[in-house]
């Protein structure tokens, strides 16, 4: 019987991809890198510092710059993305997500956050989620960012369960892999996985007894 369910941030319970674009953009043409949306989808689910490195190795700038200088870089990303958060409330929480967290709620099933945000629980805040995820795993407590298990295998642990008793949601390829290696059954959202649907409005209690049973 699952027993807990752990959440993506980015891409599943909100649609911040495309701030996260503005932001990373802005930053690149001041560069001379110009991005493009293919490209961006290999920054989904990855930590901050590493999707610098991988736009400024795209942009065969990654020589250049210093470590402190990177982090003064990531530095001013975050700024400009929290600025685009401002407006961030209820009305960008995705399809079917609050309705499917409150009937989690009332099967008494877990919600563990697994992202590599650490904008996560200020987002969480903002949409008036915050006090309906049990635990918010900390990317700065693990070693290693996704495609690595570190993140979901430290939310599993948040919520008191182990891997078997839980399946996990995700948006990014990175996120998908992460829990193949740790064994953790897997929706993906537009993406493959144990079990891929096309939409958040898809998520329900019947969707995951299917993965329940499989
Ligand atoms: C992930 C996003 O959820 O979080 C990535 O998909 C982002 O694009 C990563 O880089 C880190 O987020 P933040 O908010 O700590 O910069
Ligand atoms: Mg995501």
């Amino acid at each position: 019987m699952i027993k807990g369910v752990i959440f993506d941030l980015d891409g599943v319970i909100t649609d911040t991809a495309k701030f996260h674009y503005i932001a990373w953009n802005n930053l690149a043409s001041k560069m001379g890198i110009e991005l493009t949306e293919e490209f961006n989808e290999k920054l989904k689910g990855i930590p901050r510092i590493e999707s610098l490195k991988l736009i400024l190795e795209y942009g065969n700038a990654i020589h250049i710059y210093s470590e402190e200088e990177m982090h003064e870089m990531a530095d001013i990303k975050n700024e400009e993305y929290k600025k685009l958060l401002k407006n961030l409330d209820k009305k960008d929480i995705l399809p079917g997500i609050e309705d499917f967290i409150n009937k989690l709620k009332e099967k008494n099933i877990k919600i563990g956050l697994a992202s590599a945000s650490k904008n996560a629980p200020m987002i969480l805040e903002k949409l008036g989620l915050g006090k309906k995820i049990d635990y918010i795993a900390d990317p700065d407590a693990v070693k290693n960012g996704k495609p690595a298990p570190d993140i979901f295998i430290e939310a599993t642990r948040g919520i008191n369960l182990n891997i078997d008793d839980v399946i996990g949601i995700e948006d990014a390829d990175a996120g998908v892999e992460a829990m193949r290696s740790c064994n953790m059954r897997s929706i993906g959202i537009n993406v493959d996985a144990d079990l891929r649907l096309e939409s958040t409005r898809e998520l329900s209690l019947d969707i995951i007894a299917i993965l329940d049973n499989k």
